[in-house]
C-alpha cells in the first residue's frame, strides 16, 4: 500500500523505533524491499537518488515500477517511495513523477536559500498529499559524486527549517555516507539531544546507516532518531553473492553448465537473497517489525 511517509514517522517516534529507509536500483531491490517489509509486517520507506533514477530510465519509471510491483506483489504494508538528497529540480519532478515523498537536500546551499527552497516544496509538496524531508548541515561521506565530511548540525538552524513544516529532518550528528573511516569518533549524542529538544519532537532521520555498531544505533533511535537510511551496506552483500556465485563457475558459459547458470534470474539471485536478508535484519534492529498498523 503506497503511503507518504509522514505518519508513519510519527507513529515511529511515539512507538520509540525506526522505519527503515532503503535505497533501490533496479527491480531486484525493489521486490526484495517490498516483499521482506511484506514478511515482516513493517512499514517501509523505498528511496532512490537523483544517479539511480537516471540509472532507472528517469523518475517517472521508479514511481510507475514500484506501484505496479507493490499492486501485483500484494503488498498490504505501508510504503513510500521516496526521493533522496533530492536537488530542487529533481524533487519538482519527483512531486509530478508519482513519488510518494520527497527529501530537499539544501545542506550544501547558504542557510537561507535553503529556508526558502525548502519552504517552496513545502507548499508544492503538501498540495498534492506528499511527505517531505529536508536537511541541515551537509551528512558526511560521498555520494553521488557529492562529498562532505561528518558534519553537526546547528538545532537553531534545525528549528527554522521545521518551523516551515516539513515532517521528518535529517540533521548531521557526526554520520557519514559509506564505509565509515577507522578514526570515525561515533554518533554525536550530546548533538542529537539538542537538535530533539530544539525540534520539539519531529521525526529526525539519521543519514549514513552502513557501518554504526549496532548499540549507537539502539541510543540514536532511543533519542529521537525515526527513520534510519540505508544503501551502501545492501550494495556490499549484493556484491559479495554475485561474486560468489561467478567465483564458484556457476555463471561458466560452457556447455558442460547444465543450470544455464548464466540465466541473469539465476546470476542475480544470491545477490536479491542477500539484499532481503540484510533488510530483514535491519528492520529487526530498527525495531519496527510488526508496525505495520499504526
Ligand atoms: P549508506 O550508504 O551509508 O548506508 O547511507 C545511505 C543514505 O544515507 C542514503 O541517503
Amino acid at each position: 500500500m503506497i503511503v507518504n511517509a509522514a505518519r508513519m514517522l510519527r507513529a515511529a517516534k511515539e512507538g520509540h523505533y525506526a522505519v527503515g529507509h532503503f535505497n533501490t536500483n533496479n527491480l531486484e531491490w525493489t521486490k526484495a524491499i517490498l516483499l521482506t517489509a511484506q514478511k515482516m509486517n513493517a512499514p517501509v520507506i523505498i528511496s532512490c537518488s537523483e544517479g539511480a533514477g537516471k540509472y532507472m530510465g528517469g523518475f517517472k519509471v521508479v514511481a510507475a515500477m514500484v506501484r505496479a510491483l507493490d499492486e501485483s506483489l500484494g503488498i498490504t504494508v505501508p510504503v513510500a517511495i521516496h526521493l533522496d538528497h533530492g536537488t530542487y529540480e529533481g524533487a519538482k519532478k519527483c512531486i509530478e513523477a508519482g513519488f510518494s515523498s520527497i527529501m530537499f537536500d539544501g545542506s550544501s546551499l547558504p542557510f537561507e536559500e535553503n529556508l526558502a527552497k525548502t519552504k517552496e516544496l513545502v507548499n508544492l509538496a503538501h498540495d498534492k498529499g506528499l511527505s517531505i524531508e529536508a536537511e541541515v548541515g551537509a551528512i558526511g561521506g560521498t555520494e553521488d559524486g557529492i562529498t562532505a565530511d561528518g558534519e553537526v548540525a546547528d538545532p537553531e538552524e534545525c528549528r527554522k527549517i521545521v518551523d516551515l513544516g516539513v515532517d521528518f529532518l535529517a540533521a548531521g550528528i557526526g554520520n557519514i555516507h559509506g564505509i565509515y573511516p577507522e578514526n570515525w569518533t561515533g554518533l554525536h549524542f550530546d548533538a542529537l539531544e539538542k537538535i530533539n529538544k530544539a525540534t520539539g519532537n519531529i521525526p529526525l532521520v539519521l543519514h549514513g546507516g552502513t557501518g554504526i555498531p549496532d548499540d549507537q544505533i539502539v541510543k540514536a533511535i532511543k533519542g529521537g532518531i525515526s527513520k534510519i537510511n540505508v544503501n551502501t551496506d545492501c550494495q556490499l552483500v549484493f556484491a559479495e553473492a554475485t561474486q560468489e556465485y561467478c567465483k564458484a563457475g556457476k555463471a561458466d558459459p560452457s556447455a558442460a553448465n547444465k543450470e544455464k547458470g548464466y540465466d541473469p534470474r539465476k546470476l542475480l539471485k544470491p545477490g536479491y537473497e542477500a539484499i532481503c536478508k540484510k533488510v530483514e535484519e535491519k528492520i529487526r534492529l530498527f525495531g519496527s517489525e510488526g508496525k505495520a498498523n499504526y
